[in-house]
C-alpha cells in the first residue's frame, strides 16, 4: 500500500499519536488535510517528549516530508512558535522538510477572540465546548469567501483590498458584540510581520504530493479530532469545523479520491469526549472515574477532564463506514484491566424504537438510551501484551466482539503507550 489515512473513529483523543508515529516512521511523506492548532499530540521518540498541534507527525523524523494540506487552518503565530519551540528541541524544519499549501485559509486574532466571546456569551445549553482557538470562525471565512490565505501575504497590493472585505464583515459582527473594531493598518502590519516566518514554507503541495506519488513514495495522512466530531457526520451543532473522515484527506490536500489505499480507524477500547454535546454511553459514576484515571483522560491542549464511558459499538460501526475504514487499530484496551464487568452499548431506544444507528436529529441524539451487553472483565493484566497468547482470555473474547459488531477487521491492539507494544495483524503500509 502506497498510501495510509489515519482517522480517529470516535471523539478524538483515541490515541492517535503512537499509531501515526509507528506509521510517520514508515512514510516518506506526512501529510495534515484538515483542524488547526485545536489538535495535540505527543510523540515521545528516543525517550525525548514532543507536543505537536499543527505540525504533522513526520516533522520529529529526519529524511521526511510534511505537509500542511488546503483543508488546514493555520494560525501563523502558532505556527512560528510552535516551529521555534521545535528547533529549540533539536528539531531540523526548513523549507525542504516542511511545506504549507499556499491555498491554506490562515487564522487571525480576531477568530480566537470570535470563538471566545461566542462560548462565553453562549447559554449552558448552547456552548459548544471549543478549544477557543478560532477554529470555527477561520472555517466561516473559507466558506464565506472572505479569508485571508497564506499565499494573499505574499501580495501585499492585494492583501490590503482583501483584509477590507475581511473587516466589513468582522467589525459589524464586533459592533454588535460591543467590542472594539479592528483597524485595517494594524492588521496588515501584524500580517506583514508575521509573514517572514510563514511565507517560505509555501508551496503548491498539490504538485508536490502528484509527483510524489508518482514518484512511488509513501504517503501518510493524518487526521485530527474524530470522526464524530465531523462537521456533517458528526453529532452536530457539537462538533468541529472541518469534515474529519478519510475522504478528506483527498480534497484537503489536492489529490483525487482514489489518493487513499488504506483507511486505518482508531478505536479506543471504551469512550471519550471533551466539550458539550450527546454521548449516549457516558458514565459519570465510579467506573466512569476509574477509566478517567486510568487512561490519563485529560486534553493535550487545553488539559480539560475528558467525559469518559463504555465502548459504544453503534457509533463506531457508523463512524468506519462514513470513512470507508479498512482496518482497526483498538486501542488503551490496558485500561479495561480489572474491571469485574464491562458493558458495550449494541442499539439505542427512544422509547419504544429500536435504532441500529445514531440518529441524526439533536433532540434524538440527546434522548437516546443505550442497549448493553454486559460482558465478564479480566483480572490478569493485558499492559504490554504482544501478542494474542499475552492477553486474558477474557481480553480475547471482549476484543472479537468488538471487531464482529464493528463489521470491520481489527488490524492492530495497542495495549501501553510504547511504541513496540501493540499485536499487529495487519501493517497498513504492507498490502
Ligand atoms: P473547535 O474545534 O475548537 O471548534 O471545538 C469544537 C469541538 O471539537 C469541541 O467539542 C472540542 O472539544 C472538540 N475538539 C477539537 N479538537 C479536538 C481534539 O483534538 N481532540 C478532542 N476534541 C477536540
Amino acid at each position: 500500500m502506497a498510501d495510509v489515512s489515519v482517522i480517529g473513529a470516535q471523539w478524538g483523543d483515541e490515541g492517535k499519536g503512537k499509531l501515526v508515529d509507528w506509521l510517520s516512521a514508515k512514510a516518506d511523506v506526512v501529510v495534515r488535510f484538515q483542524g488547526g492548532h485545536n489538535a495535540g499530540h505527543t510523540l515521545v521518540i528516543d525517550g525525548k517528549v514532543y507536543k505537536l498541534s499543527l505540525l504533522p507527525s513526520g516533522i520529529v523524523r529526519d529524511g521526511k516530508v510534511s505537509i500542511i494540506g488546503n483543508g488546514v487552518v493555520v494560525d501563523p503565530w502558532a505556527l512560528a512558535a510552535e516551529i521555534k519551540k521545535l528547533k529549540g528541541q533539536g528539531v531540523h524544519i526548513t523549507p525542504v522538510n516542511l511545506l504549507i499549501a499556499e491555498n491554506a485559509p490562515l487564522i487571525l486574532p480576531l477568530h480566537g477572540e470570535l470563538d471566545t466571546i461566542r462560548e462565553g456569551a453562549a447559554k449552558d445549553a448552547d456552548k459548544i465546548g471549543t478549544t477557543k482557538r478560532g477554529i470555527g470562525p477561520a472555517y466561516e471565512d473559507k466558506v464565506g469567501r472572505r479569508a485571508i490565505r497564506i499565499i494573499d501575504l505574499a501580495h501585499p497590493e492585494t492583501l490590503a483590498a482583501k483584509v477590507n472585505v475581511l473587516l466589513n464583515h468582522h467589525n459589524a459582527l464586533r459592533r454588535g458584540l460591543g467590542v472594539a473594531e479592528i483597524a485595517a493598518d494594524e492588521l496588515l502590519a501584524q500580517l506583514k510581520e508575521i509573514s517572514k516566518e510563514v511565507l517560505p514554507f509555501a508551496a503548491p503541495v498539490w504538485k508536490v504530493l502528484h509527483d510524489a506519488k508518482k514518484a512511488g513514495k509513501r504517503i501518510l495522512f493524518e487526521g485530527a479530532q474524530g470522526v464524530l466530531l465531523d462537521v456533517d457526520h458528526g453529532t452536530y451543532p457539537f462538533v468541529t469545523s472541518s469534515n474529519t473522515v478519510a475522504g478528506q484527506a483527498a480534497a484537503g490536500s489536492g489529490l483525487g479520491p482514489d489518493a487513499i489505499d488504506y483507511v486505518l480507524g482508531i478505536v479506543k477500547a471504551y469512550t471519550t469526549r471533551v466539550g458539550e454535546g450527546p454521548f449516549p454511553t457516558e458514565d459519570q459514576g465510579p467506573d466512569g472515574q476509574m477509566l478517567g484515571e486510568r487512561g490519563h483522560e485529560f486534553g493535550t491542549v487545553t488539559g480539560r477532564q475528558r467525559r469518559c464511558g463504555w465502548f459504544d459499538a453503534v457509533l463506531v460501526r457508523q463512524t468506519l463506514k462514513v470513512s470507508g475504514v479498512s482496518g482497526v487499530a483498538l486501542t488503551k484496551l490496558d485500561v479495561l484491566d480489572g474491571f469485574e464487568k464491562l458493558k458495550v452499548c449494541t442499539g439505542y431506544k427512544i422509547g419504544d424504537v429500536v435504532y441500529d444507528y445514531f440518529p441524526a436529529g439533536q433532540d434524538a441524539q440527546a434522548k437516546v438510551e443505550p442497549i448493553y451487553e454486559e460482558m465478564d472483565g479480566w483480572s490478569g493484566s493485558t499492559a504490554g501484551a504482544r501478542s494474542w497468547a499475552d492477553l486474558p482470555a477474557e481480553a480475547v473474547k471482549y476484543v472479537r466482539r468488538i471487531e464482529e459488531l464493528l463489521e470491520c477487521p481489527i488490524a492492530l491492539v495497542s495495549t501501553s503507550p510504547e511504541r513496540e507494544d501493540v499485536i499487529l495483524m495487519k501493517d497498513p503500509f504492507e498490502g
